[in-house]
């Protein structure tokens, strides 16, 4: 019996034992850039810093840090930008009895628009997510020369080519894995433009070897590069063939924040399959349709669903992925950019069901929840995981029953020994 409840228990946590990192885009029209905030909680006794999240190949120059609270007041444009972002506490190293200073730190100097350099300490702290502390060594910036631009409590990267903090829990031993997934969702704001719309992203880490998700089919790292890419070998428009007559086929899914504004939700095209939608549909080429109240967009109704074949998947780019309806300005949008590839790892994780999953050792990229073309396996364990469930419960049923059974003729010998014991008694 106790064998069958660790089996379920093991099953169980197969699909939903894991960690979560939860993270968003704070929402301001003002806001000087958007990029995903997560809570940390860093030092002893516990601060808790929000820190801006970095997801991609384009890195920010300035680096890797965490901004100690004496850069407070001592840039006046700085101060405002993060006071739009909603920035209140940094940590302050001096009040943790777990920081250690290890050597002075200097960043490079900054030469683009978003200006700056900061100076400071390295240091190496405890790093608390959820439940899970570890050693987290970082560069520590205690003055700042003019940044031009909000950073929150400090920058964390998820890149491939250095570890990332999942990475170091790992090596540490604190994680199982150290792969990780991204779910994605978005939320309206009400009376708000195109650009109010909320952004959610949760970070499920520390999987389980054995998690369903690894039963969905690796894309490995484009070679001496950091991209993620897959080949279409199919392109469809509303079911009509078109692979031949597109040249561009590949599709990156991997630049979640490369771009200046993950609040702007474009879904990058093929230039050949963008001119192409453009002739046959006048909304593609205009992108804005105004005084459209109570239109309903119907021009924009009719755009096709965009089907893309690779080796592993299919998935589908529904018109509802890449155009919007802003009642409160009678317009309609459509979102779509020429490029040389296709470009929707956004729109996959913000604006369909489908959620993306990093390994490492070796480097690659999962689709979990999107169809696969070889469907066999994973059909094959949605319907074998609820029958060998059911299986071991109807077990442990039995189990259960046959125990009691056992137990019944006991209790009636006991009753009749009592009774036969007040006779002797009453005798
Ligand atoms: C960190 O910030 C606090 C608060 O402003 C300040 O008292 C302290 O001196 C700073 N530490 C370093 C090493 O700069």
């Amino acid at each position: 019996m106790i064998l069958s409840l660790f089996v379920i228990a093991v099953l169980a946590c197969s699909i939903t034992c894991f960690e979560t990192l939860s993270t968003s885009i704070p929402v301001s029209n003002q806001q000087p850039q958007s990029l995903l905030i997560a809570n940390i909680n860093l030092g002893t006794p516990p601060q808790n810093i929000p820190v801006m999240l970095f997801f991609g190949t384009n890195l920010p120059r300035l680096g890797q840090f965490i901004l100690n609270k004496s850069v407070q007041g001592t840039n006046e444009i700085f101060d405002l930008l993060q006071k739009q972002i909603g920035m209140t506490n940094y940590y302050d190293l001096d009040s943790s009895t777990t920081s250690e200073q290890k050597g002075d730190y200097e960043s490079v100097q900054e030469q683009s628009g978003y200006g700056g350099q900061m100076r400071g300490k390295y240091v190496q702290d405890v790093l608390q997510i959820g439940k899970l502390k570890f050693k987290y060594y970082f560069a520590c910036a205690q003055k700042i020369t003019s940044l031009n631009q909000a950073y929150s409590g400090g920058m964390i990267f998820f890149q491939r080519t250095e570890d990332n903090i999942f990475d170091l829990m790992y090596k540490q031993k604190i994680i199982k894995t150290r792969d990780y997934v991204l779910q994605g969702s978005t939320y309206e704001i009400n009376g708000g433009y195109s650009s109010n719309k909320g952004y959610n992203l949760k970070m499920h880490f520390d999987l389980e070897s054995n998690s369903q998700y690894y039963n969905y089919p690796p894309n490995q790292l484009v070679p001496n590069s950091d991209i993620f890419e897959m080949y279409c070998y199919g392109i469809y428009l509303d079911g009509e063939d078109i692979s031949d007559k597109i040249k561009y086929k590949r599709i990156f899914i991997d630049q979640l924040t490369d771009t200046i504004d993950l609040g702007d939700n474009t879904i990058g095209i093929p230039l050949d399959l963008y001119s192409m939608l453009a002739s046959k549909y006048d909304s593609v080429g205009r992108q804005q349709i105004f005084n459209c109240a109570k239109c309903q967009c119907d021009q924009i109704k009719n755009l096709p669903t965009i089907t893309l074949i690779t080796q592993e998947y299919k998935l589908t780019i529904d018109p509802s992925q890449y155009t919007q309806h802003i009642e409160q300005m009678d317009m309609c949008q459509v979102h779509l950019t020429q490029e040389k590839q296709f470009n929707f790892a956004k729109s996959l994780i913000f604006n369909s069901n489908i959620q993306v999953m990093y390994s490492k050792q070796p480097d690659t990229v999962r689709l979990i929840g999107a169809q696969t073309i070889n469907h066999v396996n994973i059909d094959a364990i949605k319907y074998i995981f609820p029958i060998f469930t059911a299986i071991i419960l109807t077990g442990l049923l039995f189990t259960f029953s046959w125990t009691i059974y056992q137990i019944q003729p006991l209790k009636l010998e006991q009753k009749q020994l009592k009774e036969k014991l007040n006779i002797c008694i009453k005798l």
